[in-house]
């Protein structure tokens, strides 16, 4: 029986990469079953504010994959991008690429010698793609960044899952933990605790700068890298850089119930209805699709024969040797079609090789899935007012904040743009408009979040408060950074 799944074909070349996939997909007799889902510009378009049908929503929560084309956004209308809703409503938590030197695609590393293999799991859901920004006056903009213990865990788990399966005996974990200490740190501790059930892989961690740097002068050195989802955004677009472009870059959306799997590039306006797209980021998207629902000797079949096409010279117009005329998407698709069977120079893939695991289908929910770490004694010490003084100095909003200390708190710092300028500062400390002033609770004193909101509430008489962060302390761990020279 054929397991049927949602396909998107999405816009611009979508169709017509869609189209040479399935056609690879039913020459080498894949059981697989599509049920076409409306979603992408278009939809937006007609006036469906997700880009998608409630059809489409359904089918997909129904079939639990989705194989999609690329998608344009629409500029200027307000709306987000389908691709990170997506991947955001359905929790693929995981953002899975493969990167490797394919014969017949050109790079600086294969012209030396140097053979690249990486991977790169990216964390999809969380960070700044959260999209919580706000203008807190005129000249200051923030943005919030959100890093869970459980999301971080979720997508370490599945690295770590990822790099056994696949045989790699290390995967590092990539952050600026030196300088974002709780969200990064978060993240950090998290695969350092996750490491301890995963001996047989050696883990280690790298700066995300020093890994860029890494990456670019000794590629061949890493196996697997886990990173924060901004950081794995760039990283991996570097890694595609590495092995030829985006273009060769497929990539896979990885949830418990919901995965997506999809090229990385875009609808490539520029050369749409031509039928000379390039297939194979969406076809090497539809061979870790494959090896994820378990089809791993057709994966294993048609990756072979793509390596072995690549490798005779035959390429579309974007890459390849310009002396060899360049082949249709369809006509791309057919010689991968005519070399089905055949191998390349270094012997392949097997079936059973880097065989990925058919996980988490058709897991139907009836309530959202939440989780809550529980049994940590957390006590509230303070508060942190944002607020917009006007031309006020640092020593007269120090001034006007002692007006609203009760008994229970001290005046303890400001600062502005995180850099103390109050008790202590330097005068060449240049400032915005926009401080924040931390009250914290005097030893010994219990107080209440209700006092803290007082505070706040209190001291907008004299200055605009722009919004308030509770000072936490969290088994006794301090949850709130110091300012730079406090
Ligand atoms: P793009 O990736 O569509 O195009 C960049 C350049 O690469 C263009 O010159 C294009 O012709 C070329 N190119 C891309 N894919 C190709 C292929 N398969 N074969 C041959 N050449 C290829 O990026 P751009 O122009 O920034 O974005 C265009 C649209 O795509 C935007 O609306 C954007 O929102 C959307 N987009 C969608 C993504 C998705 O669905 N996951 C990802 C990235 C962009």
């Amino acid at each position: 029986m054929k397991t049927k799944i949602a396909v998107a074909q999405g816009d611009g070349i979508g169709p017509e990469i869609m189209e040479a996939v399935l056609k690879i997909f039913a020459a080498n007799d894949v059981q697989l079953e599509y049920e076409y889902v409306e979603m992408g510009k278009s939809y937006f378009d007609a006036g469906h504010s997700t880009g998608m049908t409630v059809a489409a929503k359904q089918t997909i929560e129904e079939l639990g994959i989705l194989f999609k084309g690329p998608m344009e956004t629409p500029k200027g209308k307000g709306v987000k991008s389908i691709n990170v809703t997506a991947r955001k409503v359905w929790n693929t938590y995981a953002n899975q690429r493969d990167f490797r030197t394919l014969n017949g695609v050109e790079t600086v590393f294969s012209k030396a010698g140097i053979p690249i293999n990486l991977t790169i799991i990216r964390e999809n859901i969380e960070d700044t793609y959260g999209g919580i920004e706000h203008m807190l006056t005129y000249d200051v903009a923030v943005g919030r960044r959100i890093i869970t213990r459980p999301g971080s865990a979720q997508v370490i788990r599945y690295a770590f899952e990822m790099a056994r399966r696949k045989g790699y005996t290390k995967l590092a974990c990539g952050h600026k933990a030196n300088i974002m200490k709780l969200t990064d740190g978060l993240f950090l501790e998290t695969f350092q605790e996750i490491a301890k059930e995963y001996p047989d892989i050696q883990s280690s961690d790298i700066i995300v700068d020093d890994l860029c740097m890494k990456l670019v002068t000794q590629p061949q050195k890493f196996q697997a890298i886990v990173l924060t989802n901004l950081q794995g955004d760039i990283v991996s677009d570097l890694c595609a850089g590495l092995v030829g472009g985006l273009g060769f870059a497929p990539s896979a959306n990885i949830g418990d119930n919901i995965s997506i799997f999809e090229a990385v590039h875009g609808t490539a306006p520029d050369i749409m209805g031509k039928g000379i797209a390039n297939p194979t980021a969406l076809l090497l998207s539809g061979i870790l699709m494959l090896r994820y629902m378990g089809f791993t000797e057709n994966a294993a079949t048609i990756e072979n024969a793509l390596l072995y096409t690549l490798e005779r010279g035959i390429h579309t117009g974007d890459f390849g040797n310009k002396s060899i005329p360049a082949a249709t998407t369809i006509g791309f698709a057919d010689a991968i079609i005519a070399n089905l069977g055949q191998v390349p120079s270094d012997g392949g893939v097997t079936g059973k090789s880097n065989v990925e695991i058919k996980t988490g289908l058709h897991h139907h929910l009836k309530k959202n899935k939440l989780t809550v770490t529980r049994g940590i004694k957390e006590e509230m010490v303070g508060v942190d007012v944002f607020v917009e003084a006007g031309d006020l100095q640092p020593a007269e909003l120090a001034e006007l904040a002692k007006k609203r200390l009760t008994d229970n708190f001290d005046l303890v710092m400001i600062s502005n743009r995180g850099t103390q300028v109050w008790p202590t500062g330097s005068i060449y400390t240049e400032l915005v408009n926009e401080y924040r002033v931390r009250f914290e609770k005097k030893p010994g004193k219990t107080i209440t979040q209700k006092e803290l909101l007082h505070i706040a509430a209190d001291f907008s008489e004299d200055v605009k408060v722009c919004s308030v962060e509770f000072l936490m302390k969290f088994g006794g761990k301090i949850g709130y950074t110091l300012a730079q020279g406090q």
